[in-house]
């Protein structure tokens, strides 16, 4: 049986509330970490901390059943949190054990999209930790709870804000709201946690203070210096600023005219300069008035064409945030030709932990195995040029939008938090096997049977989830604006860019040299790879290319017989899950078991809805029946 009682990993292996400990350093927060672990799992011998030097890393060592670990003062942090996992996994290292670790990626970020009003855009699990009614407003106690969470898993930093500013989210940088932030800093420091404020390009206009952003002008660069020395007056030790500018209605330097992005990206960051800090500067930049007749215009190109001409304009401190993908967290893109392309320029690579169009918490789906295809791929674009390969260097740091709210477990869905943890995890060691991951979070969770049971539903998930919505790199299908469900023609004819071009007979954006040359944007070997459509991935296959329903692919099947295949396969899997999980009854926690269960009988309907839908449209338009006789429209 499961001896845990709530659902949150960093208390599977310390189950008791944690109590706030918002003025420790977080040297002696590990050092409490360590007395917690040894009493609640009755750890034999003693532990010895040392803080030496600097740096994030640690080092584990067993001598003699004393058990020392050594780092800098948030090295030792998080080796104790390494040291919690590695004895509530079970495991019971023998004398003269060592264990060296440092994190890949520098700035290991977690981006809320919490608004002032307490919702959360793409939040799947309950309201927003940190606002409320138009302010901030938060408990103690589960704001350090989740800095200790973060903090097991070694992020580092939390932007709190959503990246779409409104105006009551502009006054976080205000003297009516800074107080309250400082305070809420301060919790965060005490568990190695920086935070981050995403601002808006046109704060100044926004504030009332300037009629204009210009970056160009003195006014502008005069406010921004001003309000930074005050900002870092209340919160010293902030990391930064996050900045969505010239995407989705966002202000942004191109409305002042021959300005590119990175006259917006330095002007700010000249003002935080001074005080160490950083501006993250987000590459979701794209037309998003597109009028679908337009044939020239691809939206993957968009953030390629804008940001990689001016490799080297922008201010050491500047740090540009770039999508895993070229669109938009589907379930399976490419990986966005910028990452590693901008040799002179830091780079932050961005993942979705929230389940936008990943199943939204509700469907089950795994996400490491997404984000480590992202992390292992070959950019081509040096001998080592995988994207971990960049990890440190020109990508120097790591975001991840959140998928944690107040619900009482966190995510929503309790399985939903081995994204939060994987993500820790990859952020941390970029080259993790995503199985490791997830047994190790299976470990943390359950005992017995279900580790294993779990583990593989985990890994499975995220193909299932491919195989009943959108496979083949097809993407958009989506209900418009919600993100959750089956709209064939929801995207078609809107302004957003995101079209599959379905008639009756072929389905797909030719996105070879002979189409809009999106591939062109990939290293040559790479580049040659995507463009042709006979090499090219299948999975990619209708990303890059326009197929015909009769093509035959590698398995001898046509394409359109794959797509109702893998659509009559992912239903079915999804069905399975409900049994897979079913026969765990009794062996997990009861409360963890029936918030499962509840989200896998929604997962299955969704499944069939996706098969259905998808499948009659294309029968619909092509005629074609399944081979194997299924019903598909009725
Ligand atoms: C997606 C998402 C938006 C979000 C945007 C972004 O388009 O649907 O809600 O604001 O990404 O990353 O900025």
């Amino acid at each position: 049986m499961c001896d845990i009682n709530n659902t949150s990993f960093a208390d599977c292996w310390l189950p008791r509330a944690a109590q706030a400990r918002v003025s420790l350093s977080p040297q002696d927060t590990a050092r409490a970490e360590l007395a917690d672990l040894w009493q609640n799992l009755a750890v034999a011998g003693s532990f010895d901390l040392r803080v030496e030097g600097e740096g994030e890393g640690y080092l584990l060592e067993k001598q003699a059943g004393v058990w020392r670990v050594s780092g800098g003062a948030t090295g030792v942090l998080y080796g104790a949190h390494s040291l919690g996992f590695l004895l509530r996994g079970g495991e019971q290292p023998p004398d003269g054990f060592t264990l060296r670790s440092a994190p890949a990626f520098t700035h290991r970020i977690i981006n809320h999209w919490d608004n002032m009003d307490g919702t959360i855009e793409r939040g799947y699990a309950g309201r927003s930790l940190f606002f409320s009614g138009g302010g901030i407003s938060y408990s103690e106690e589960r704001i350090y709870h989740y800095a200790r969470l973060l903090a097991s898993v070694g992020v580092n930093a939390v932007a709190i804000n959503n990246v779409n500013v409104r105006p009551d989210a502009a006054r976080l940088i205000t003297p009516d709201l800074l107080p309250q932030v400082a305070a809420l800093a301060a919790i965060f420091r005490s568990c190695g946690v920086r935070l981050i404020l995403s601002v808006s390009y046109a704060s100044p206009v926004m504030l009332g203070d300037l009629t204009h952003a210009d970056p160009r002008s003195g006014e502008s660069a005069r406010w921004w210096g001003e309000r930074m020395n005050l900002i870092y007056s209340h919160v010293p030790d902030l990391l930064g600023v996050l900045i969505k500018a010239d995407s989705e209605n966002q202000p942004g330097p191109y409305q002042y005219d021959g300005c590119d992005q990175a006259d917006g990206a330095n002007l700010v960051a000249k003002a935080i300069a001074p005080h160490g800090g950083f501006v993250f500067w987000r590459c979701f930049v794209y037309n998003c008035k597109q009028d679908w007749r337009d044939r020239e215009t691809d939206r993957p190109k968009a953030a390629y064409e804008a940001f990689r001409p001016i490799d080297g304009k922008f201010a050491p401190n500047v740090v540009l945030q770039v999508k895993n993908g070229p669109y938009d967290f589907q379930i399976r893109e490419p990986v966005s030709p910028l990452l590693g392309a901008m040799p002179n320029t830091a780079q932050a690579l961005e993942f979705q932990i929230t389940g936008e169009y990943t199943g939204q918490q509700v469907d089950l789906c795994y996400l490491a195995p997404l984000w480590s295809d992202t992390l292992t791929f070959d950019t081509r674009l040096r001998e080592k040029g995988r994207v971990a390969d960049f990890a440190g260097g020109a990508v120097s740091s790591i975001a991840g939008v959140a998928n944690t709210g107040d619900d009482s477990n966190w995510c929503g869905h309790a399985l939903a938090a081995a994204n939060l943890f994987a993500f820790g995890r990859l952020a941390w060691s970029p080259l993790s096997p995503p199985e490791d991951i997830a047994g190790q979070w299976c470990g943390l969770m359950f005992n017995g049977e279900a580790r294993g049971v779990v583990q593989n539903m985990l890994l499975d998930s995220r193909r299932i989830y491919e195989n009943y919505t959108t496979p083949l790199g097809m993407c958009w299908f989506v209900t418009p604006h919600y993100h959750y469900g089956p709209d064939p023609l929801g995207y078609e004819f809107s302004k957003w860019g995101t079209y599959h071009r379905a008639d009756r007979r072929a389905v797909g954006i030719d996105r070879s040299p002979s189409g809009t040359g999106f591939s062109l944007q990939y290293a040559p070997p790479v580049a040659d790879l995507y463009g042709d459509i006979d090499r090219c991935p299948e999975e990619l296959l209708l990303f890059f290319h326009r197929a015909e329903y009769t093509r035959k692919l590698k398995s001898g099947k046509t394409l359109l017989q794959t797509l109702y295949d893998l659509h009559f396969l992912g239903a079915a899997q999804a069905e399975e899950l409900i049994a897979r999980w079913g026969a765990l009854e009794g062996a997990v926690d009861a409360e963890i078991f029936a918030n499962v269960a509840e989200r896998l009988r929604r997962q299955a309907e969704n499944a069939r809805q996706w098969r259905d839908v998808f499948n009659t449209f294309f029968f619909r338009l092509s005629g074609i029946p399944d081979e194997a006789g299924r019903v598909i429209s009725i």
